[in-house]
């Protein structure tokens, strides 16, 4: 029945996965906050304009992968494909667009209408951060820090790539000379991709098509279009970088796949994840806050997915808490008022009551096997003497506690 069915791309999240996707989200909040960045949350629908004027309008994203609609007035809206936009509309809408510094995170779902496989979904879960008004390297550094911190946080390996892409003006002029560099090439290349790179020709730096990749072998970099400030610029973030025992490779062609980057882009590549290896990608965006009708302030950020490193971390261990059973109906309900009790204490302490018929052995089995540290069984004995025997599974070890002392030692 089609209606039981999920959407392609955009699969049910549970068990497991879930329980990975949750560790990734709270590990990255945990940094975030630590470098005291804001949480701010936009809507998922934004009109579809933004994203042309910010994405770009060339882009694979708003050519091909936007998810839009006409709402019942007839606006043109989309689900947002990514962050960065909606956070720059917020700031001008709200009138937040002054010279303060300013730091945000976001966690939440993007979308795109992508072919769906390994790594890539059409809803995705992304954390970002956007530092703006600091047009230093120092911004680029910290949002480079906080990247490195969560991956080092998550335990996962992966290489991060730099590169400078000048500004405004001399990305048109690069443009312009890739634009004139491929029309050589035009008779060999496929008509669509032709059109799509004159289009859009930064794009064929990063393309995985066979063809272009021989065509550019000895096309100009970027770089040689820089003047003496911008070469002093890659420079110094390179410089900064080592100084902060930050690792990494320049990839002269890392262009990122959105229109509104200058200066310096960055991703983190896994060698674990295939095709998708991207699992983190961002840098500065210093003239979007202006063209989107804001103050001009400068800006860097990144996004991670949260389905790309939750593919690539182990499970975390969820031992800890305790598990309460009971041998009866009735002291199902004393071990509710018990756990009420424990849980008014110490608000970090996971407790199961067991709402379930099992056996005493089966309720020690599920203890076990759901990682519980404690297991603790009720019945009318203990309803009576109010005196409950505390099992430690990890040291497996047994003591009995008033309920006084039970409290006690669950407290804080
Ligand atoms: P992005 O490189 O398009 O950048 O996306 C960031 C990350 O989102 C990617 O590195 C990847 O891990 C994940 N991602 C993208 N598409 C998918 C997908 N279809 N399925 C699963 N994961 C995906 C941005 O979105 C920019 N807004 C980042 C930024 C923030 N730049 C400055 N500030």
């Amino acid at each position: 029945m089609k209606d039981l069915k999920t959407i392609r791309g955009m699969p049910d999240l549970y068990a497991e996965e879930m329980n990975r996707i949750s560790f990734v989200e709270d590990v990255c909040t945990e940094i975030f906050r630590s470098f005291n960045f804001q949480e701010f949350r936009t809507p998922i629908l934004e009109n579809k304009s933004l994203f042309e004027r910010s994405a770009g309008d060339t882009s694979d994203i708003v050519q091909k992968e936007v998810y839009e609609f006409e709402d019942r007035k007839g606006d043109l809206l989309c689900l947002r494909p990514e962050g960065t936009a909606g956070i720059v509309r917020a700031l001008v809408t709200n009138g937040l667009d002054n010279d303060e510094i300013k730091k945000y995170f976001y966690i939440g779902p993007m979308f795109r209408y992508e072919r769906p496989q390994k790594g890539r979904k059409r809803q995705f879960y992304q954390a970002g951060a956007e530092l703006i008004g600091d047009p230093s390297s120092n911004a680029d550094i910290e949002v480079i820090q906080v990247a490195n911190l969560i991956l080092e946080k998550l335990n996962v390996k992966a290489e991060l790539q730099i590169n400078y892409i000048g500004c405004a003006d001399t990305l048109e002029k690069y443009r312009e000379y890739l634009r004139n560099f491929l029309k050589d090439f035009k008779d060999t290349v496929d008509e669509k991709l032709y059109f799509r790179l004159q289009r859009n020709p930064i794009r064929a730096l990063d393309s995985k098509d066979e063809n272009i990749k021989k065509i550019l072998k000895d096309v100009k970099k970027i770089k040689e279009f820089f003047n003496k400030e911008q070469k002093e610029k890659f420079q110094d973030i390179q410089k900064k970088l080592l100084d902060a025992g930050v690792d990494f490779i320049i990839n002269e062609n890392l262009v990122r796949g959105l229109d509104y980057y200058t200066g310096t882009v960055f991703e983190y590549i896994s060698s674990e994840l295939g095709a998708q290896n991207a699992i983190l990608g961002g840098g500065r965006y210093d003239n979007l806050i202006e063209n989107l009708g804001g103050k001009k302030l400068p800006a860097t950020g990144f996004a991670l997915g949260i389905d790309r490193l939750s593919e690539i971390i182990n499970e975390p261990k969820q031992s800890g808490g305790i598990f309460i059973g009971s041998l009866d109906a009735e002291s199902k309900s004393f071990a509710q008022k018990i756990a009420y009790q424990l849980r008014k204490n110490s608000s970090n302490l996971k407790i199961e009551t067991y709402l379930g018929n099992a056996n005493l052995s089966k309720q020690m089995k599920k203890a076990d096997s759901q990682s519980f540290k404690f297991v603790m069984i009720v019945g009318q004995e203990e309803q009576k003497s109010l005196k409950f025997k505390l099992k430690d599974l990890e040291l497996n070890k047994s003591f009995e506690l008033s309920e006084k002392e039970l409290l006690e030692y669950f407290s804080g």
